[in-house]
């Protein structure tokens, strides 16, 4: 949908989206990174539990875009030139892009590690026999990626109370929960 300088905030279910997304990939990042500080023979529900909320993300990412799609955006602040619309186009386009790729990463060690997606109700076996190896090289990728998507979340936020308390914006009026 077109932009509008009659909304000042991003529709409820974005602002919603956007939240529980940030806690959802912060708590993936810890988790992901702790997990051989769990006994063994608890890590594969660890595990589990990281890919079923990842997949999450994923399909919340989805709902995202298309509730962003379908719903007014507001416009910037007065005074925001061409050189920060275009460089804040560029972060929003990095963040969707590694929300989507470390997921999908994320799926591809699933599924080479030989594991089995446990839903509770339903078992995703991998189709994919064990391959230590190569499973062992999509994780390294999967963190090199998750890095990135956690320094890029963290400049984003940095950004966005650098033009609230330091320009004094109130820019980040348009993704507040009422
Ligand atoms: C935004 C979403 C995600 C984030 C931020 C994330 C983050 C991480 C991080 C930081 C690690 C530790 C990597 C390392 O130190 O080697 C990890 C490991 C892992 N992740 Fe994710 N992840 C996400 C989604 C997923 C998804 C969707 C799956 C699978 C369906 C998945 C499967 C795995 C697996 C299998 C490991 C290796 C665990 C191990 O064997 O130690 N991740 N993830």
């Amino acid at each position: 949908m077109k932009q509008t300088t009659e909304t000042r905030k991003f529709s409820p279910p974005v602002i919603l989206l956007h939240w529980l997304m940030a806690l959802m990939i912060f708590s993936l990042y810890a988790v992901g990174l702790s997990v051989d500080s769990f006994a063994k023979p608890t890590r594969p529900m660890i595990i589990n539990a990281h890919a079923v909320v990842g997949l999450a993300v994923l399909i919340l990412l989805v709902l995202r875009i298309v509730a962003r799609k379908a719903t007014a955006t507001p416009d910037y602040p007065g005074g925001m030139g061409p050189m920060f619309r275009l460089a804040a186009a560029a972060g929003h386009g990095l963040l969707y892009l590694l929300m989507i790729a470390v997921p999908l990463v994320g799926v591809a060690t699933f599924l080479r590690a030989g594991r089995t997606l446990d839903l509770g109700l339903l078992q995703i076996p991998s189709p994919f026999a064990a391959n230590r190896d190569l499973a062992h090289q999509l994780q390294e990728i999967h963190a090199v990626l998750a890095h990135l998507l956690i320094a890029t979340v963290v400049g984003h936020a940095l950004v966005a109370l650098y033009h609230q308390f330091i320009l004094g914006d109130g820019i980040m009026e348009r993704m507040r929960p009422r």
